[in-house]
This record gives structure tokens, C-alpha cells and sequence, in this order.
């Protein structure tokens, strides 16, 4: 079960809710939850009115450490951008990938529709900024660079994960 979809209508029992805090959605959350867009490596190149969109559509939740955010084969229904604290990766594979303040996740599963391609926890306490699947075509409207920032970033990931395959001898890969 994806935490914050479930979270939002309602599905998720009270002890699940309370692992990840909602602290705010839409207008205001810059100001009441004392997020400075801008300062945010991803939005540097927004304008005012880019960065009002983007206030409009995010929410975004606190979670204690040890909190399952997605989990690998479960539909995924929304993207995470780290404000605050580090996630692990923890990839079919075997390994770990540890992500930081300014990287993302769960972009994989919005792109393509498939379930999600590896369970991600959180190491400490995080902020994360949240978008959901309908809102996720508004932030690759409106940031700029944001196709570049995504293939990249994918780019990256896959070379890590052949790196990681070619070390642990595996032979065959099905995309
Ligand atoms: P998604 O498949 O939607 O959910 C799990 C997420 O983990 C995935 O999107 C990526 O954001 C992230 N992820 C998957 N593989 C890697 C990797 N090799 N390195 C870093 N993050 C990854």
C-alpha cells in the first residue's frame, strides 16, 4: 500500500497513519512548513509564478526513521523529493543505495506504470516533498530542465545497477 494515497482517502489503519505526518498541502505550505522553494536545487531555475504551481500542487509529510515510504512490487501513485533527512534504496538485488536532501524517488513507477522497482525506508527523520500521479505532468510542465534532471538521474541508476549486476556475475537482464 502506497503510504500517502492511502493515507489521503482513508485506507491506511491509525497506527500507519501516524508514522508519516502530513504537515501541509497546497497554498501556504512555503510559508507555514518554512520551505524556501527556491533554495530547493531542483526548482533553482522556476520563476515566481512556476513556484506558485508547484506550492499549489505539493504536499508534504514528516516521517520517523524506519518508515516504509514504497515498497517493491506495490503500485506506486506518487513521486518524493527529499527535504529533509536520507532514504535508503534497498534494490532487488541485494544492495543498498543511500539518497539525500535535493534527490528524488519513486519517479520510476509514474513514468511507466509499473509497481514499484524497490522498497524505500527512511534512515532518519524526513521531510519530503510530495506529488501525486495526477499532479506529476504539471511539475515536468513547469520546471524547467525537469525531462533532463529525470534521464539523468535514470541514467545514473541504471549504470550503478549494471555496475552492481557485472560485480555479482549476473548474465541475463529482462527489461
Ligand atoms: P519506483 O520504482 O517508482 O519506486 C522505487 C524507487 O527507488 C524508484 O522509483 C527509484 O526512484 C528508486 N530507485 C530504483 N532504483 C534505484 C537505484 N539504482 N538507485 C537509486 N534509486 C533507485
Amino acid at each position: 500500500m502506497e503510504l500517502v494515497s492511502g493515507m489521503m482517502d482513508g485506507s491506511l489503519s491509525y497506527e500507519l497513519k501516524n508514522r508519516l505526518q502530513p504537515v501541509l498541502s497546497g497554498f501556504g505550505v512555503q510559508g507555514a512548513a518554512n520551505i524556501e522553494l527556491k533554495e530547493i536545487p531542483m526548482f533553482e531555475g522556476c520563476s515566481e509564478r512556476q513556484l506558485r504551481s508547484i506550492a499549489r500542487i505539493m504536499r508534504v509529510f514528516d516521517a520517523p526513521a524506519g518508515t516504509v515510504i514504497a515498497r517493491v512490487g506495490e503500485p506506486g501513485n506518487d513521486f518524493y523529493l527529499i527535504l529533509d533527512g536520507t532514504v535508503s534504496v534497498d534494490l532487488p538485488v541485494g544492495k543498498s543505495v543511500c539518497l539525500r536532501p535535493g534527490e528524488f524517488f519513486g519517479e520510476m513507477s509514474l513514468l511507466d506504470g509499473n509497481p514499484r522497482s524497490a522498497t524505500v525506508v527512511t534512515d532518519t527523520p524526513v521531510r519530503l516533498l510530495v506529488i501525486n500521479r495526477e499532479n506529476f505532468s504539471v511539475l515536468r510542465r513547469e520546471v524547467p530542465d525537469f525531462t533532463q534532471i529525470l534521464l539523468v538521474t535514470l541514467s545514473r541508476r541504471v549504470r550503478h545497477a549494471e555496475q552492481h549486476a557485472d560485480r555479482v556475475g549476473a548474465t541475463s537482464v529482462t527489461l
